[in-house]
């Protein structure tokens, strides 16, 4: 057992509370910690991301691309007409966006769709998939007028029909977001890490780690079919690591409600090799508060953002388990580029195009901000696809394509 370094710094008493309930209440008085994850950042009334919508965002915790801009969903927006094109101009066209944040994606997307491609908007059903309440609000109150012409509707899993969906699911910085499950290496075996009680030291609760044996045989199999075995050398004893089997449940979940077209998944992550390596002896789990990060998750629970990378792998090998076949992987930088980052910066040294000084430096670094090498523009966008012809699938797809540098 060992106890967490920090205690609840600046953490919601009620969820600390109401957390301690909840491990007293299950078995072996412990929880896994994807479920002690799923409550911190999804508790309906407490969680992270159920109160504190403001905390997204330069004010807050942590920025995402559609937060430099609106080129980022206008730049996508170009893809998804020509993903429309590629399905033959369905009938309902349906763009499903999961994890929505803010809704600011969604605005430029549907503003750009509106104002350039009216007969595409014409015919679009756009739906989201939202878990925070709070932020459903914002999104509603965000989208506001294109929401209430019914171009725009908030759906749980469970409202989607089987093979219902003809176009594209998409999400930016949604899979690094779902509850992860720990494990460490102990004496050559995987074990599982738990959240129970400790001794309480003040008048809150106190939550330490316990190691156990695994909650799901899904946790062997996952590395196994992998092909990597973190139980043996290289890897050292206490080699500790994440494992995101909502990622797998929501692929399925995915693939089950399209009938025909494409999955885009943006985020930070790498493939399995990169991420289980055997030098990252301490997974990729990451805090966010105020912008900056740190690794304990025991700290200001309820008040800090946890996330931990993409194994892209994983979602590729899954994937085709569920009927999506990967079509192409690439950098968030390069998709940009491809769909016209470039031209936009060009555009901006025309003085002509800009209306003032702030507003060219603005832009420009906006732009430079997506295709950072070094941040935004390392993000891995994976393109998968299900029902399409074999012709269907060998129309190239202007994001993947590359020019010669
Ligand atoms: C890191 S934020 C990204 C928000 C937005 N896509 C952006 O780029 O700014 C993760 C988002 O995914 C949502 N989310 C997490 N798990 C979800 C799930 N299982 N279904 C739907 N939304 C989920 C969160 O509530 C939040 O809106």
């Amino acid at each position: 057992m060992s106890v967490s370094p920090q205690p609840h710094l600046s953490s919601n008493p009620q969820l600390v509370h109401l957390l301690a309930d909840h491990i007293l209440a299950s078995p072996q008085q412990r929880i896994t910690f994807a479920d002690y994850m799923d409550w911190v950042l999804y508790h309906p009334q407490h969680g992270y991301y159920s109160r504190y919508a403001e905390k997204i965002g330069a004010q807050g915790d942590f920025v995402t691309s559609p937060h430099m801009g609106r080129d980022f969903g206008e730049l996508l927006a170009v893809q998804m007409v020509q993903l429309w094109h590629h399905l033959d101009r369905p009938q309902p066209f349906h763009l499903l966006e999961m994890g929505a944040g803010q809704g600011l994606l969604a605005h430029d997307v549907l503003r750009y769709l509106a104002d350039h491609h009216p007969d595409c908007f014409q015919v679009l059903e756009y739906g989201i998939v939202e878990k925070s309440p709070a932020l459903i609000a914002e999104q509603r109150q965000r989208l506001g007028a294109i929401a209430s012409s019914g171009t725009v509707r908030w759906y749980t899993w469970d409202q989607i029909p089987s093979q219902s969906l003809v176009g594209c699911c998409f999400s930016n910085e949604l899979v690094d977001a779902f509850p992860v499950h720990l494990v460490e290496t102990q004496q050559q075996q995987l074990r599982e890490v738990y959240v129970t009680l400790g001794p309480s030291t003040d008048d809150l609760p106190q939550f330490v780690e316990q190691l156990g044996d695994l909650s799901s045989d899904r946790l062997c199999t996952y590395f196994e079919t992998l092909g990597i075995d973190i139980t043996h050398a290289p890897y050292p004893d206490g080699y500790r690591t994440e494992v995101n089997l909502v990622a797998q449940d929501w692929l399925h979940t995915v693939a089950q409600r399209l009938q025909r077209g494409y999955l885009l998944t943006i985020d930070y992550g790498y493939t399995a090799q990169r991420y289980y390596a055997p030098t990252r002896t301490g997974g990729t789990l990451q805090c966010y508060y105020h912008h900056a990060h740190h690794s304990d998750p025991y700290r200001y629970i309820g008040q800090q953002d946890l996330t931990a990378h993409v194994n892209f792998t994983d979602l590729e090998r899954h994937g085709e388990t569920v009927g999506l076949s990967k079509l192409g992987f690439t950098q968030q930088g390069l998709l940009l580029m491809a769909l016209g980052l470039g031209d936009r910066l060009a555009l901006l040294s025309n003085p002509a195009t800009v209306p003032d000084v702030q507003t060219l430096f603005q832009r420009r670094e906006a732009l430079h901000a997506l295709m950072n090498p070094m941040g935004l523009g390392n993000f891995g966008v994976l393109i998968q696809s299900k029902g399409l012809t074999d012709v269907e699938r060998q129309q190239p797809l202007q994001g993947l394509h590359h020019p010669p540098l």
